[in-house]
């Protein structure tokens, strides 16, 4: 991973210069770096570079949003491709850390699998920051791509390598190394639960599920009852007998477990920030498969709350173990659920790659708070409507409930499915959209982007 270093005076490297005025340019650049810095001032441009034998010259304004800086630091990486492993930076703090998240969160690859003859490296190894910079923001954005990139890299991996039972062994790595208790529930343990939903999707498959459980308790938490964060942990999702259909459908089903790769970053991060916030995180995993005597459509579920559920699609399969593991939040009185989850096709088909789509029944305070964290970070999202009509659509005639709605809002009548195994105030986020992209976007690359943990760092940061 990219290492951050201080310098006293700018070593001869790449450099960044990130400015404002004439005077940002320092004293120890020759004349042509300073007329070209001075044109690039009067200009309308936001960044320009100059390219000089042995290194680059990137000059970015200071003057612009934090999401402009962070873009910027990936147009750096990009422009510095696999040519120079080592740049420096000089600027205000406020503005060069933006930069820099930017320019870490583009120095990420997925290659373990690719032998070493064919591998590319492409990476940036160190950047050099001021002397005076705080040890503070430099620490914690190490640990925020460090959480991000742990989260990219489980998506990244593919069921071949990645089943329930190693999703767990990973969580269990980082929960040792970030001081967060760990419970591992096996499937026998599952079953004397009779979480039927996780069962029940677990049917088709010759790999058993898991059910984790981490919890991180500071000393004196802001909050007296828990946050409890549920992640849908489906390792790979072929439809199940309700099979996806093929071209394009299941490329990328290696990325259903997103939303657990998601709430287990985040109480990761919050750990490793020693945030004052007691959070519990739920991880409910399997795949979802046609195998041996996979679950149908047709069949009734009595799942861990003892709610009976009529099953109509095999693969709307996200909703039946998260149901499971809503219904188990309720032994901790949380203060508030928050769940994440690739849940439907809908979710991107209604705003696409750029917004998680919220919803629930939570005070519009915290909903406010998701909003302005989601701003802050640029990981945004897009609240929708939560009315009482749309659960009506997930009654069945011979069941409590079925697990599919009508043709219209499935993002929401998904929603409301979950809603009635929570007892606490509960948010949902649809993750669908911008936990995967097929191409890459600025400082997020194609395949797991690690959507959320940045977005759930926030606002755990800044809760009561
Ligand atoms: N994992 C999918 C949702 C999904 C689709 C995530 C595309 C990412 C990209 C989920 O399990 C699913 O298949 N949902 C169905 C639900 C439907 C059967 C009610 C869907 O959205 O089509
Ligand atoms: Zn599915
Ligand atoms: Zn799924």
């Amino acid at each position: 991973m990219m290492h951050l270093e201080r310098y006293e005076t700018i070593p001869e490297c790449s450099t960044i210069l990130v400015v404002g005025k004439k005077s940002d340019i320092g004293k120890n650049v020759n004349e042509d770096i300073r007329k070209f810095a001075e044109g690039f001032l009067k200009s309308d441009d936001k960044f320009d570079f100059l390219k000089l034998t042995n290194r680059f010259i990137f000059f970015v304004k200071e003057d612009q949003s934090d999401e402009e800086l962070r873009v910027s630091g990936s147009k750096v990486f990009q422009t510095l491709a696999s040519k120079h492993n080592e740049i420096a930076i000089s600027g205000k703090e406020e503005a060069v850390l933006q930069l820099v998240e930017g320019l870490m969160l583009s120095n990420y690859e997925f290659k373990p699998y690719q032998r070493k003859e064919n591998k590319k490296v492409n990476s940036l190894e160190k950047v050099h920051l001021p002397n005076d910079f705080s040890d503070k923001k430099i620490k914690e954005l190490n640990n925020i791509v460090k959480a991000v990139f742990w989260a990219r890299d489980r998506v990244n991996e593919p069921v071949s390598h990645l089943n329930a039972t190693q999703l767990a062994e990973h969580a269990q790595k980082i929960a040792e190394e970030a001081g967060i208790s760990i419970q591992i529930l096996e499937k026998t343990q599952i079953e004397s639960l009779k979480m039927g939903g996780l069962l029940a999707v677990n049917k088709g498959s010759i790999d058993p599920p898991t059910f984790t459980i981490l919890e991180y308790k500071p000393e004196k938490p802001v909050n007296k009852k828990p946050i409890v964060l549920v992640g849908k942990g489906v390792v790979y999702d072929t439809g199940g007998l309700s099979l996806k259909p093929t071209p394009g459908s299941m490329d990328c089903m290696k990325s259903d477990m997103a939303g657990a790769a998601c709430v287990i970053g985040a109480i990761y991060l919050a750990a490793l920030q020693e945030l004052k916030v007691h959070v519990i995180a739920l991880v409910p995993a399997t795949d979802n498969r046609p195998g041996m005597n996979a679950y149908t459509p047709g069949d009734v579920i009595t799942m861990y709350d003892g709610t009976t559920v009529e099953v109509l699609n095999t693969d709307a399969e996200g909703r039946m173990i998260l149901a499971d593991a809503l219904a188990y939040s309720n032994k901790y009185n949380p203060e508030l659920v928050i769940d994440a989850a690739t849940l439907t096709g809908a979710a991107v088909r209604a705003i696409g790659t750029h917004a998680t789509i919220i919803m629930g029944n939570a005070s519009d305070a915290n909903f406010n708070l998701l909003e302005k964290s989601g701003n802050s970070v640029h990981e945004r999202v897009v609240r929708f409507p939560f009315w009482k009509e749309y659960g009506d659509e997930m009654k069945s005639t011979i069941a409590d409930l079925k697990n599919l709605g009508g043709a219209n809002a499935g993002m929401i009548t998904a929603g409301k499915f979950l809603e009635h195994f929570v007892k606490a105030p509960y948010i949902h986020m649809d993750i669908a959209g911008p936990a995967w992209l097929d191409k890459k976007e600025d400082y997020r690359p194609q395949g797991g982007t690690g959507s959320g943990i940045r977005l759930l760092y926030q606002f755990l940061r800044k809760f009561k």
